[in-house]
């Protein structure tokens, strides 16, 4: 395994190489949470929520894991008080501004899933350049979920291929899932083999809700800002520790959702 993470400073954990996840989706939760029990404003939980965030993609880099999506912003999350949508984003533009060196140094590739027409312009930008200055790396796809809706994906999707037909460029007939997966915003990337929730909470919270099909769920009550690299790691071994059987028998997963995993 090409890996510069010590595995063997977690020794109870054994992970199997040739079993990873090749892609990782996370619900990065419970920021608020981790602030409110320590008598400190939400926006200190962003903060240091901020720090997980660099620790787990450059321990999923490490690992060798080829996708991780973070869930950072639904389209849920415009509902909170405007300080905090503000601190988000400002939060977030940081990041695309000061990540971007050390993405490069780590070949890692950005790209960015939701409704970012509602984003402000200035973090806009700086995800587009980030974006494309990143978009020739090879050694991982981060892609992060902004004003990020499930249902959402699933209603543009569907637009585009009514459009589709009406035009008269597909034939109703032909619709099938690959169709469907083709006009999700996930169209490049395999569907998750794992998604994580942090925070105790057990729901999805619009999410990838028609990519997690038969995707491994993983909650954990650690809240996000405390979740780093052993966190990850106890959660692929959790993983590897499934039996995954796609509604087949042991094993014998049908080539439909092997292909589509
Ligand atoms: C996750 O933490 C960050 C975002 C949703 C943007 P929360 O802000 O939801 O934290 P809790 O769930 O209130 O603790
Ligand atoms: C889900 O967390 C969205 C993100 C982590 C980005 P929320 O905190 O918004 O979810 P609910 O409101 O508890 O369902
Ligand atoms: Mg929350």
């Amino acid at each position: 395994m090409a890996s510069s993470l010590p595995l063997d400073e977690f020794p109870n954990l054994s992970l199997d190489p040739a079993r990873l996840p090749r892609h990782i989706a996370i619900v990065m939760d419970g920021n608020g949470r981790w602030a409110q029990r320590r008598g400190l404003a939400r926006c200190e939980g962003h903060r240091r929520g901020k720090d997980s965030v660099r620790a787990v993609v450059e321990a999923a880099r490490a690992l060798g894991i080829p996708f991780l999506t973070l869930y950072a912003f639904s389209s849920e999350n415009w509902q909170r008080p405007g300080t905090e949508v503000r601190f988000l984003m400002q939060l977030l533009h940081r990041y695309l501004v000061t990540e971007a060196k050390r993405l490069m140094k780590r070949g890692i590739r950005v790209i960015a899933l939701g409704d970012l027409a509602r984003l402000p312009a200035t973090v806009r930008r700086a995800l587009q350049q980030t974006v494309e200055l990143t978009a020739a790396n090879k050694s991982m796809t981060t892609a992060l979920a902004l004003s990020y809706g499930g249902r959402q994906d699933i209603v543009e999707a569907t637009r585009r291929i009514a459009t589709a037909v009406a035009a008269g460029q597909l034939d109703p007939a032909a619709i099938d899932e690959a169709t469907v997966a083709r006009e999700l915003s996930t169209a490049a990337m395999p569907d998750p083999d794992l998604l994580i929730r942090t925070s105790g909470e057990i729901r999805l919270s619009n999410f990838f809700l028609y990519q997690l099909a038969y995707t491994e769920l993983y909650f954990t009550e650690t809240l996000w800002p405390d979740f780093r690299e052993r966190d990850l790691l106890g959660a692929i071994a959790a993983y590897q520790a499934r039996e995954r059987r796609f509604g087949a028998v042991d094993g014998a997963p049908s080539d439909r959702l092997r292909a589509a995993n």
